[in-house]
């Protein structure tokens, strides 16, 4: 078949990979996806159950080495010689160094994340495969983190609703005149910072359980810059070392910087 390498669409139903189910993360791959179409990519995808997401990546990017990882033993029918399969747990970071060493010496391209759905497990993955294993600018993408929500999920918990703090102008002025002296006294910040970390606490509620606990996290890496401020935050300042995080629903994107 000849491709029109800008549409290329990935088609996932001839292939045994409940991505088939989700429509709107191939897509979202997509648009990820095909910039690196014609590109000698390193993918590696942690959770691949019987392998068919290797096929269908193998078939996508025709000059990709993919790589998966698994706790069962997995084995590929794969003619092209361009899937290396391996066994472990995706916590093991051990492993990951001996993956990325064999097969991505250089980083990995794209990391897809379709595991454990574990929070704690995750995280730990995460953050050895992105400081260590991907390439700048390359794609770290976390596949189903709303299991978080769920009751029936390891460490999700079902999402129970807790009304916001409602308006309340009195104390919204107090909050304002707080931040106005806190902009004209600097001198008085460390005095000021805990009355108005007491004034604007639990205006917003969280649900921070498993993998969506984790995103959250995520959320304030994304903020680094601002966290680590020389005038507004804690310093020493580091800019975010993500360049951009997508998130939608299932599915987070990542872009290192
Ligand atoms: C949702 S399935 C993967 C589906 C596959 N990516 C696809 O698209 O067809 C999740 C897989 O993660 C594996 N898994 C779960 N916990 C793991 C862990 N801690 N380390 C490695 N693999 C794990 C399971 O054995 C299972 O095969």
């Amino acid at each position: 078949m000849i491709y029109n390498m800008d549409n290329k669409t990935i088609e996932a139903d001839a292939y045994d990979t409940d991505k088939a189910e989700h429509p709107h993360y191939l897509r979202s791959y997509e648009q990820y996806f095909r910039p690196l179409l014609d590109k000698e990519i390193r993918l590696l995808e942690l959770g691949i159950y019987r392998g068919g997401s290797l096929l269908l990546w193998r078939d996508y990017f025709q000059k990709g080495l993919i790589v998966g990882l698994d706790l069962q033993p997995v084995t590929v029918d794969d003619a092209s010689g361009r899937i290396r399969v391996y066994q472990g747990m995706q916590q093991d970071t051990a492993l990951l160094d001996r993956i990325a060493r064999e097969t991505a010496p250089e980083g990995f391209d794209v990391i897809i994340d379709d595991c454990s759905h574990i929070g704690e497990l995750t995280r730990i993955s995460f953050w050895h495969l992105f400081d260590h294993h991907l390439r700048t600018g390359g794609l770290y993408v976390i596949e189903d983190w709303s299991t978080g929500y769920w009751d029936s999920f390891f460490d999700g918990v079902g999402f129970s609703y807790q009304p916001n703090l409602k308006f309340r102008p009195k104390l919204f002025r107090i909050r304002s005149s707080l931040a106005h002296l806190q902009r004209s006294a600097p001198r008085l910040r460390s005095i000021l910072r805990p009355l108005k970390r007491l004034l604007n606490r639990k205006q917003f509620r969280s649900h921070d359980y498993g993998l969506v606990g984790f995103v959250k996290e995520l959320v304030d890496e994304s903020g680094m810059a601002d966290i680590t401020r020389e005038d507004n935050g804690r310093p020493p300042y580091r800019p975010s070392k993500f360049r951009e995080m997508r998130i939608s629903p299932g599915q987070v994107f990542i872009v290192k910087a």
